[in-house]
């Protein structure tokens, strides 16, 4: 488990790292968000703005918070250089102490993970509380380790099921649209490529 502060954990990882970006959205954000009528868009964790400028693309009005000041300013510079500034803004939380305001179409959470003891149920219960009536909440998540990750080799992944279950929702008030693992070829940092197992939860909210 990691000591440092957060905030300046991860800035250090994005200080260290390359300050471009791929310019792609992830995999399962494609798949299952481009399915929606683009609305008003929350993205946790929005790292360096990959998914967040995706979303912008195909219409939607995003909001995308992170705890990182430097990836945020990454974050920034992309939607900038992909003419999409005007469909993006971006909130410095520590999601764990603070949250963006509102309601939205779509909340999405991908790989919003982190080696240090933090809330992580509490966080993903407050995005399904963002998402409007009608809207849809889609979490992606390690459901296995990548040779190259900083997990211990002895982690238990939840299944989706265990995730959608720490979240405490109101069944009833939610449709279930996807709550499965699936398959993905991952690349690590220095190019290395393996197969790895995400989970899905994809939610409609319905009251
Ligand atoms: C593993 S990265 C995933 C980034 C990106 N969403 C993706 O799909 O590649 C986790 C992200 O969550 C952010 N994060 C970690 N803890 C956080 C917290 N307590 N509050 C807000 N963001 C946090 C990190 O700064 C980082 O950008």
């Amino acid at each position: 488990m990691q000591s440092s502060a957060p905030d300046a954990f991860w800035n250090d990882i994005y200080s260290n790292g390359s300050q471009t970006s791929s310019g792609n959205p992830g995999l399962a954000l494609a798949q299952f968000a481009g399915t929606l009528t683009p609305g008003t868009a929350l993205e946790l964790g929005c790292a360096k703005g990959d998914d967040a400028v995706w979303l912008a693309r195909q219409g939607w009005q995003v909001t995308a918070a992170d705890i990182s000041s430097v990836a945020l300013g990454i974050a920034a510079k992309n939607a900038e250089t992909a003419g999409m500034s005007e469909r993006l803004r971006f909130e410095e939380h520590d999601l764990a102490r603070s949250f963006p305001d509102g309601s939205f179409d779509l909340v999405t959470a991908s790989f919003l993970h982190s080696p240090q003891d933090w809330p992580r149920a509490d966080v993903l219960a407050r995005a399904a509380a963002a998402v409007d009536p009608g809207g849809h909440l889609l979490i992606v998540e390690h459901a296995s380790r990548a040779p190259w990750s900083w997990s211990p080799e002895n982690t238990r992944f939840p299944t989706a099921e265990d995730t959608l279950a720490s979240m405490r929702l109101t069944p009833s008030a939610w449709r279930h649209r996807c709550l499965c693992p699936i398959a993905r070829t991952a690349t690590g940092p220095d190019g290395q490529r393996a197969i790895v197992m995400d989970n899905i939860i994809f939610l409609q909210r319905l009251t």
